[in-house]
């Protein structure tokens, strides 16, 4: 099982038809085009900060009012949502056959994740994919994991998945519930 079999499988699970969700690092848009194929009468956002990686998303998807691409960064995520979300992922590092050197950072990360846990519905879920193979990813995982343990019980469910056999620095995937009432 793979990191993205891991995130596809909690997608399934939580995206429901008419969920508000959000994809924070659109990259080739493979994430976007899975959540858009489950919220089938919801509504899906998705930033990110290079025109290329909105230009590819374009290219998997039909237009629709349902889908709304920002071309800035995650961090200004008030300014384009104005309502609550049931689910948004984040699948940290660089684009795939892109500029190696556009990585996501643990500034931008950490604050928009922090803004994004205030959005989340009752019952919502954030998940997030981090790569500590690289520099800024090992600082991403290890200030990410620092901040999630330090959050009430009461109000979220944190889960860790980790590969403990795998050499390398393997990709690490956290899945964070609101709880309560949906
Ligand atoms: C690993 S890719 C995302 C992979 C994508 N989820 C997919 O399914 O293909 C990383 C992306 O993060 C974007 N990025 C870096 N900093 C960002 C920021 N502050 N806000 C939004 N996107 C950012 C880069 O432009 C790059 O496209």
């Amino acid at each position: 099982m793979n990191q993205r079999d891991i995130v596809q499988w909690i997608m399934r699970k939580t995206i429901k038809e008419n969920s508000i969700c959000v994809d924070m690092i659109l990259g080739n848009g493979n994430d976007l085009v899975y959540i858009m194929n489950l919220a089938m009468n919801g509504k899906v956002y998705g930033f990110d900060i290079q025109r290329v990686a909105i230009q590819r998303t374009k290219e998997k998807i039909k237009p629709s009012h349902r889908i709304q691409l920002i071309n800035d960064s995650h961090e200004n995520i008030d300014l384009y949502i104005h309502e609550n979300i049931d689910f948004g992922v984040y699948n940290l590092g660089y684009l795939p056959s892109g500029n190696r050197n556009i990585t996501t950072s643990v500034h931008s990360t950490m604050f928009s994740l922090k803004v994004l846990l205030n959005k989340l519905n009752h019952g919502g879920n954030i998940v997030i994919s981090t790569y500590p193979g690289h520099r800024e990813g090992y600082c991403e995982d290890i200030e990410i994991k620092k901040y999630l343990t330090t959050l009430n019980q009461h109000e979220f469910d944190v889960l860790h998945f980790d590969y403990l056999n795998r050499r390398n620095s393997p990709p690490k995937v956290y899945w964070i519930t609101k709880v309560g009432k949906v």
